[in-house]
């Protein structure tokens, strides 16, 4: 493996740090490491690999120095300043942002799903949407099997997602305190069908990112798509539950096979013994958890599924690392 100077924009922020956690736990083989935030963080100290990090601040200089690969989870108004800067001076940019998943000279990347995109790539490659990532994993044998006709996304999404803002709105909600400081309503004993703006075809922000990034990684622009996206007292990992029209007739014990021998995924489906995927045992693991397979008997060639995974890590991190280390692992 190849050693390369990393940096990681936005190292104090929920997704930065799991950044850290993920390259320690994966040895990810760096020689250097820099870590960039805002003004406000300058000089706070992270860790990676039991070594202190100072924290320096995000500036257009920042990359001014021999930096390879710069992991960026500052939000999309920092992405939009910063990436293309990072671009301009040779760094890899892997973006967790939504600033350029549907720029077409960007790949948009889930390395089990389309590897090959990373190498169209100039500079900036795109991390998904959380919730998007999981849904592909799980689609993606399926569409090598029998082909997509029609896909409905239902999400049960975490509050980490939101950052460090919505953890706090559901640890102050649980104490009793229903007066969200970011949500539009209390989150505590509640579902909110309401995950980022609203658009004014009616959908969410986020339920419109996960039909367009579908599309995109899995390359069928007509593949029909929708998509409702539920935010949920959960702290950790997103659940979705996928209905599939497929192209051509399977078995069901085909699609159970399918999945048990895909290497990227972790089949629980033993519903007579209550196994199936569950939010609190996929916190804290890289994995893609898939059950309650069953078909739809509504359509013909309709399968519905289960799908968790924790969005921090391989909803977000992990995937990131996941796209640099192809870069490493190239020679
Ligand atoms: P800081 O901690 O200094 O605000 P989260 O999504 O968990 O809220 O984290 C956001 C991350 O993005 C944090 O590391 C935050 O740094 C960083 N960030 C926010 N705004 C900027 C900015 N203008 N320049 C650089 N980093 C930023």
């Amino acid at each position: 493996m190849k050693k390369v100077n990393i940096a990681i924009v936005g190292a104090t922020g929920m997704v930065g740090r799991t950044f850290l956690k993920v390259l320690e736990e994966r040895d990810f083989p760096y020689e250097k490491i820099y870590c960039f935030a805002s003004k406000r963080s300058a000089g706070a100290k992270v860790k990676c690999k039991g070594v202190d990090i100072e924290v320096e601040e995000l500036t257009a200089s920042s990359f001014d120095r021999d930096i390879d690969i710069a992991l960026f989870s500052a939000g999309g108004a920092t992405s939009e300043i910063y990436a293309p800067i990072a671009a301009s001076k040779g760094v890899i940019v892997i973006d967790n942002s939504s600033a350029f998943r549907m720029d077409e000279k960007v790949p948009l990347v889930v390395p089990e799903v389309n590897p090959e995109a990373i190498w169209t790539h100039q500079n900036i490659i795109a991390n998904p949407n959380c919730s998007t990532i999981q849904a592909m994993v799980a689609l993606k044998p399926l569409k090598e099997a029998y082909g997509l006709k029609r896909v409905i996304l239902s999400t049960y999404q975490a509050v980490s997602g939101s950052g460090v803002k919505g953890v706090k709105d559901l640890e102050n909600g649980l104490k009793g305190d229903m007066n969200p400081a970011l949500y539009a309503h209390p989150i505590a004993n509640n579902c909110l069908p309401h995950i980022d703006v609203f658009m004014d075809n009616g959908y969410t922000k986020e339920e419109m990112k996960m039909i367009l990034e579908t599309k995109k990684i899995l390359n069928l622009p007509d593949l029909k798509v929708t998509a409702t996206a539920v935010r949920v007292p959960v702290f950790d990992s997103h659940s979705e539950s996928i209905n599939v029209e497929l192209n051509a007739p399977f078995e069901i014990e085909d699609v159970f096979k399918l999945y048990e021998n895909d290497p990227s995924i972790v089949l629980q489906d033993q519903v007579k013994e209550n196994i199936y995927p569950m939010a609190i045992t996929a916190k804290g693991t890289d994995d893609v958890y898939i059950g309650r397979i069953r078909r739809d008997f509504s359509v013909d060639n309709g399968l519905n599924i289960w799908v968790v995974a924790d969005n921090i890590r391989k909803g977000a991190a992990t995937n990131a690392v996941q796209i640099a280390e192809v870069f490493v692992n190239k020679e």
